[in-house]
């Protein structure tokens, strides 16, 4: 039976994809990589359909929603274009995202206070297809409060500021978004939202965030599809799933 106390893992196939399109072939296959990672015994998989195609493209949403046992989270700006193909498709999951066109990777939260109206409407669709909507958002009350308005189930908070500031040896700025998050993961919760996290997280990062007792799924990426060069991506995940069930078992 499925423990709903266990930290979830979701593992982004992005950058399977970034290094197949590089070449412009279809080597490696992302969703090889999520049928991998299923077998690695994750909890479900993420993309991100950017609308510039840069990673994962249209035929890979069709495939992984044609083969994944796990949920597929599926990750998009919250555009007419983006919610049509969530609606056709209508993935256990959809994340909106903040999403430049000419930013490496997703830099900050979602500006949902700002957008509340336009937001309700966009959101209701989407729910009525059956999708559980999560925001991607800072760890911020005005942001956690408008995603608890506009009819988001789900929050993840954004924790790349926290895996920044720890690369970067910042370690005062690192605990105080650390303790940001904390706080912040305890507010969404008693607000009635499940609380995700990610961006960033790699085994030096991970423990703290996956010790937070509100947050029930983490979704990560970049850190794992790199470290599958060195482990291969099965014992890769392997490892990032001990580490946060020590750190989840204090
Ligand atoms: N969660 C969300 C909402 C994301 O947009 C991303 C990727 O940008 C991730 C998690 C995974 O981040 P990373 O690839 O840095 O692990």
């Amino acid at each position: 039976m499925e423990n709903a106390d266990k930290l979830r893992l979701g593992v982004n196939i992005d950058h399977v994809a970034t290094l197949r399109n590089a070449r412009g072939g279809i080597y490696p296959d992302p969703v090889r990589a999520a049928q991998l990672a299923e077998t690695a015994g994750v909890d479900g998989i993420t993309a991100h359909l950017r609308e510039d195609r840069r990673h994962i493209i249209d035929g890979d949403i069709d495939a992984l929603m044609a083969t994944l046992r796990v949920p597929l989270n599926f990750e998009m700006a919250a555009t007419a274009e983006m919610q049509g193909i969530a609606l056709r498709h209508k993935p256990h999951a959809v994340c909106l995202v903040p999403e430049k066109r000419e930013e490496r990777t997703t830099e900050g939260g979602l500006e949902v206070h700002r957008e509340q109206n336009r937001l309700t409407d966009y959101i209701g669709p989407l729910r009525e297809a059956g999708c559980r909507v999560s925001l991607f958002i800072a760890a911020d009350p005005a942001q956690i409060e408008a995603a608890h308005r506009v009819g988001a189930e789900v929050i993840e908070l954004h924790t790349g500021g926290y895996c920044d500031a720890h690369a970067e040896g910042q370690f005062d700025a690192r605990d105080a978004e650390l303790a940001s998050l904390r706080e912040m993961a305890t507010f969404a919760h008693g607000l009635g939202l499940e609380v995700h996290a990610g961006h960033g997280l790699s085994y030096d990062t991970v423990a703290p965030i996956a010790a937070l007792p509100e947050v029930k799924e983490l979704n990560i990426g970049h850190f794992l599809i790199g470290e599958a060069v060195f482990r291969g991506l099965g014992p890769a995940i392997e490892e990032m799933r001990r580490q946060m069930d020590a750190a989840r078992a204090g």
